[in-house]
């Protein structure tokens, strides 16, 4: 096993050696493994002057899967993209192939109460968003800063997916649905955007392949209003890069806290970057106050997906709701009545519950 830890800026150094230290409790000294540690974001530029280093490039190829904390620092946007700390991410997505990003919205019973929805909303929820990672207005060319004919700033950017880009992000939608409840609803701006049309007309015509596998459609405005009302309507949401984006952040937020919410990124194949949806957090970055159960169930989906290791990540699941059931929480989901805890003592209460099984 060679994974390749990045831990990043912000909280992400924190919470991911939470994650290291839960995945050498729960495969034991016995599995060979090897870890290596690469810089990115702000911690690429201050080790080698870029925020995604050859080292750590090459490193991410090597490996059979990484483990991602986050990257990214206040002001970043200012930054020319190539320096930027949180493009690093995308620049790494891009060169690795990761198209396929799977970001579940669970609710763990034991938070029902820390949703800012009513209980009767969101109970039971557990749904997938599977985003294209690679494509759309994200790394559609020509993009940039121009003058224009009346001698005026503009920007731009190109939102682009090709057929081959759709069939394949649909292909794996279709498939993650049948390993489901077999529902699927694929998200566009078909009403509008040219690029969207093409998206359902391939969408539809994959589905061909898969009849046992219900496909709807929605557009992305209907696509929001539908997750904050009834949420649990919806099993498998495919949907492309900007579009996804948002949708999933919203869609964690259902569960309470983002703080609880792991992601894959596949490449075809078992290559995956493994990641919290939550990002650097910088306000509460360095003070033991983090959520690093995010983290940990990221790792969790690594050893399900890019190691087939289903029996190991059960436990690290089952580790994590007992901890919630027995009452830990950190800051971000917190509930009165509950222990508060910082990041390495939730840890180490995940440790401690594998070894209960
Ligand atoms: C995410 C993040 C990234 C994105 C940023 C940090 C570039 O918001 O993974 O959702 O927009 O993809
Ligand atoms: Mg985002």
């Amino acid at each position: 096993m060679k994974i390749a830890v990045m831990p990043g800026d912000g909280i992400g150094p924190e919470v991911t050696a939470e994650a290291v230290r839960v995945l050498k409790a729960v495969l034991g000294p016995g599995q060979a493994m090897e870890l290596v540690e690469a810089p990115i974001g702000q911690a690429g530029i201050d080790s080698a002057g870029d925020p995604l280093p050859d080292a750590t490039l090459e490193a991410g190829r090597r490996a059979d899967a990484i483990l991602f904390g986050s990257a990214g620092m206040p002001g970043d946007e200012a930054i020319p993209f190539a320096m930027r700390p949180g493009a690093s991410l995308l620049r790494l997505r891009k060169h690795l192939g990761l198209f396929a990003n799977f970001r579940p919205a669970f609710l763990f019973p034991e938070l029902l109460g820390a949703s800012t929805l009513k209980p009767e909303v969101v109970e039971g929820l557990d749904l997938m968003i599977l985003r294209e990672l690679t494509g759309d207005v994200y790394f559609g060319e020509p993009r940039g800063h121009g003058i224009n004919a009346r001698g005026e700033r503009e920007a731009f950017n190109t939102m682009r997916y090709s057929e081959p880009e759709i069939e394949r992000i649909a292909h794996v939608a279709f498939r993650t649905a049948r390993m489901r409840q077999r529902r699927l609803c694929s998200v566009d701006k078909a009403n509008v955007l040219e690029v969207m049309q093409l998206w359902r007309e391939v969408v539809t015509r994959v589905g061909a392949e898969y009849p046992d596998v219900e496909l709807t459609h929605l557009f992305v405005d209907a696509a929001a209003m539908q997750l904050m009302r009834a949420p649990k309507q919806f099993d498998v949401i495919v949907t492309g890069n900007i579009f996804g984006d948002i949708l999933s952040d919203a869609a964690a937020m259902l569960t309470g806290s983002i703080g609880m919410l792991p992601s894959a990124s596949m490449a075809s194949g078992t290559m995956g970057l493994y990641e919290p949806v939550h990002g650097t957090a910088p306000d509460i970055a360095g003070k033991n106050l983090a959520n690093p159960l995010a983290a940990i169930l990221s790792m969790a989906m690594m050893l399900r997906h890019s190691f087939d290791l289903p029996d190991a990540a059960g436990r690290v699941e089952r580790a994590v709701r007992r901890v919630l059931a027995d009452g830990l929480r950190t800051g971000d989901i917190f509930q009165p009545g509950c222990e508060r805890v910082g990041t390495r003592e939730m840890g180490e209460a995940v440790v401690a519950a594998l070894a209960k099984g």
